[in-house]
């Protein structure tokens, strides 16, 4: 095996990962249709909280989180507190999570992709550039190749770092200490993590859902951040319609704003947010076309299933992996999808919803 250098991209990727600062709002506004997904990214970081009262709801894994920082601290000793692993759908708060951990034991947060990470000497450049107690956070870790996975297992075990050098027989390993660190895995899909590497996390928390009360809470504050009025009726009307999921809430805040920003007023009342649904075709429950799309699709082209994912997205003309993590969970939440050993079906209860019984 050839040496394992720190990658030169390394310092590249840092400049990516994503910064806590606050953007000033402004530059919002000289956005281009092509960089939309850019200004979604930007509007994330501006809405994303900063503090622990910011952050609400996820009562348990906060709980959990303050009894294992305040224990750690108390042995003086943050990282003590061992690995993270946080699991479930898009959009509940698992990147927020890291870089508040790593606000509250005053370190820095090192963010990264797991595809980003796809050669040994990109995870070895970062491991070499932690210092005590900063937080690792990796998102869609299931997605770490095998080697880069393997390379991490002394790392979270004893925070050293097994380096190879020549071939062969001749191979040796060097042993480097690392500083501890703490890394934060974030998943869509905890049963594609290899159980040693789910092993070596110490605390596993699955995200909840929110509550349309929490979701209210997080309405009112995006709308004060984007500089707009809700009445408490609409925010109540944007809350229920948010899938549960606080990312949704922040889009359907910007929607609204901007359809309020058309309706010549910056008051966003129960009518502005209902005309403004009704264009978008964002029903009660939060569904949106894709959501109808799939289940008609079940329903009328597969007689309700059960259909392949694969079979399911190739027909609605999505990716199946977005199918997978985006839309399922939500329509699973609700009772309209069912996930069997033979694929995917239209529930009575779906049937019901569409008008077809
Ligand atoms: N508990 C929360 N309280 C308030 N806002 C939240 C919360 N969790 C997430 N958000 C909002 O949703 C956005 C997306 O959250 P993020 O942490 O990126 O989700 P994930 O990493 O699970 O996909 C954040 O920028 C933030 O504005
Ligand atoms: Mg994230």
């Amino acid at each position: 095996m050839s040496p394992i250098e720190p990658s030169n991209s390394y310092k590249q990727k840092t400049e990516n990962k994503i910064i806590e600062t606050r953007p000033k709002l402004e530059s919002k506004s000289k956005l281009k249709a092509e960089n939309l997904n850019q200004a979604e990214n930007q509007a994330e970081i501006t809405l994303r909280p900063n503090s622990l009262d910011e952050y609400i709801g996820q009562e348990r894994l906060k709980k959990i989180l303050m009894i294992g920082i305040s224990a750690a601290l108390k042995r003086g000793d943050s990282s003590s507190m061992g690995h993270i692993l946080l699991y479930g759908p898009p959009g509940l708060g698992k990147t927020t999570c890291a870089f508040l951990l790593s606000k509250l034991i005053g370190s820095q947060a090192h963010v990264f992709s797991a595809p980003s990470l796809d050669k040994p000497k990109d995870i070895v450049g970062v491991l070499m550039s932690l210092q005590k107690d900063d937080i690792l956070f990796i998102d869609e870790i299931h997605r770490l190749n095998k080697i880069t996975e393997e390379l991490l297992y002394p790392p979270m075990e004893d925070y050293c770092l097994d380096l190879s050098s020549g071939n062969g027989a001749s191979t040796r390993i060097t042993r480097l200490p690392l500083p501890k660190f703490i890394l934060v895995g974030a998943t869509t899909k905890l049963g594609n993590i290899s159980a040693p590497l789910r092993d070596r996390f110490t605390h596993i928390q699955k995200m909840e859902f929110y509550q349309e009360a929490d979701l209210i809470t997080i309405a009112n504050r995006t709308a004060k951040i984007l500089n707009f009025d809700l009445s408490p009726k609409a925010s109540q009307m944007i809350a229920s319609r948010s899938r549960g999921t606080p990312r949704i809430t922040n889009r359907l805040c910007r929607l609204v704003r901007d359809f309020s920003a058309h309706k010549n007023t910056n008051l966003a009342s129960p009518e502005v947010v209902e005309e403004a649904f009704t264009l978008f075709q964002i029903d009660e429950c939060g569904l949106e076309n894709t959501d109808r799309e799939i289940l008609k699709t079940l329903i009328e082209n597969y007689n309700g299933g059960p259909a392949g994912l694969e079979t399911l997205a190739a027909t609605i003309g999505e990716d199946a992996r977005t199918l997978e993590d985006f839309y399922e969970p939500f329509l699973m939440q609700l009772g309209f999808l069912e996930r069997t050993s033979k694929g995917r079906k239209a529930t009575t209860k779906a049937y019901q919803y569409l008008g077809y019984s």
